[in-house]
C-alpha cells in the first residue's frame, strides 16, 4: 500500500527500457485482473520473468479514493521492473493517476480496450501505432486478433508488419504457453519481448523452461500467497490453473470446492507432500 510504502521503504526504481536494450526478448507478464497482483508477480519473478504489469486499475478511481489506492495496488522492494496499468478515458486523469504512482512503478501502461487490438484493416492499426509513437510512446503491445476474434489463431504476420513499421520495441501477446512458443513467436514476429496471460497462469515457471508447473512452484505459490496474506479466493484460484493439468476430473471436483486456506493446505499436503 502506497502509505505504507511511504513510510517504510524507498523504491529502487529501474528502467525498463534497458531491458529492450539488452538484446535478449523481454518475458513479460500480462496484466490480469484479479490475478496478476504483488503474490503472483512475486512468484513468476522468481521463475525467469523480466518484467510485469499491475491488473488494470482505472485511474479515475485511483485518483479520487485513497481506499480504492489501497485495494487497488500493492508493492513492494522486490517489486520491479513494475508497470502499473491503468485504464482512462481523460488525458488529465491518466496524467494525475502516473503522478501519484511514479514513484513506486518503473512506467504506467494505457489499456487501449480488451479486446480491440489489431484491426481488420491493417494500415489503421499500424496508423494508430505510429501515432502512439509519434506522441512519445515507450512501447506497444500487441495482441494479434481483431474484435471479432476469440478463438481464432493470432496473426502474427500482422505483429511483424506493425513491427516492420515502428522503430519503439514492440511486444508480442498471444497464445504462448511455452518458453518454445515465446522463441518461435519471438521469431515470427520480430518482436522485442513477449507478453505471456493464461500460459502464466497455468504455468507461472514456463518462461524458465518449464513445460509443466513443477511441484516446487506449487510450493513457492503457497509459501509466498501465505507470507503476502493472500485472500483466500485468489490463493485458490491460482491453485486451480496451476494444477489443472496434473489433477484428473475426480480430483477437481474435490479441490476445487474446497472452502478454507487450511482444507487446500492438508489436500496439498495428503496428496503431494506439499502444504
Ligand atoms: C484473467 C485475465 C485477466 C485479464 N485482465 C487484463 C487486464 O487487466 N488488462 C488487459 O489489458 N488485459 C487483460 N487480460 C488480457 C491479457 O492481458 C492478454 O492480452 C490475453 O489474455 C491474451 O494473452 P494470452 O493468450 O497469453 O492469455 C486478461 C486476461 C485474463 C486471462
Amino acid at each position: 500500500m502506497i502509505d505504507d510504502i511511504i513510510e517504510t521503504e524507498e523504491c529502487q526504481l529501474t528502467d525498463p527500457m534497458d531491458l529492450f536494450h539488452s538484446g535478449q526478448v523481454v518475458k513479460i507478464c500480462a496484466p490480469m485482473v484479479r490475478y496478476s497482483k504483488l503474490a503472483f508477480r512475486t512468484l513468476v519473478r522468481k521463475y525467469s520473468c523480466d518484467l510485469c504489469y499491475t491488473p488494470m486499475i482505472v485511474a479515475a478511481d485511483f485518483v479520487r479514493s485513497a481506499k480504492a489506492r489501497d485495494s487497488e495496488f500493492t508493492t513492494n522492494k522486490g517489486d520491479h521492473p513494475l508497470i502499473v496499468q491503468f485504464a482512462a478515458k481523460e488525458a488529465q486523469v491518466l496524467c494525475d493517476a502516473a503522478r501519484i504512482i511514479c514513484p513506486f512503478a518503473d512506467g504506467i501502461d494505457l489499456n487501449c480496450g480488451c479486446p480491440q487490438r489489431i484491426h481488420e484493416d491493417l494500415k489503421r492499426t499500424v496508423d494508430l501505432c505510429q501515432k502512439a509513437e509519434a506522441a512519445g510512446v515507450s512501447w506497444i503491445t500487441v495482441h494479434g486478433r481483431s474484435i471479432e476474434e476469440r478463438h481464432q489463431p493470432v496473426h502474427y504476420d500482422a505483429i511483424k508488419i506493425i513491427k516492420q513499421s515502428m522503430s519503439i520495441p514492440i511486444v508480442a501477446n498471444g497464445d504462448i504457453k511455452s518458453l518454445k512458443d515465446a522463441e518461435n513467436v519471438h521469431h515470427l514476429t520480430e518482436a522485442d519481448g513477449v507478453m505471456v496471460a493464461r500460459g502464466l497462469l497455468a504455468n507461472p515457471a514456463m518462461f524458465a523452461g518449464y513445460e509443466e508447473t513443477p511441484f516446487q512452484c506449487i510450493q513457492d505459490w503457497v509459501d509466498i500467497a501465505l507470507e503476502h496474506g493472500t485472500p483466500f479466493t485468489c490463493f485458490h484460484h491460482h491453485l486451480m490453473y496451476m494444477m489443472e493439468r496434473i489433477t484428473s476430473k475426480q480430483e477437481k471436483k474435490v479441490f476445487n470446492v474446497l472452502s478454507s486456506t487450511s482444507a487446500v493446505l492438508d489436500y496439498l499436503n495428503d496428496h503431494y507432500g506439499l502444504g
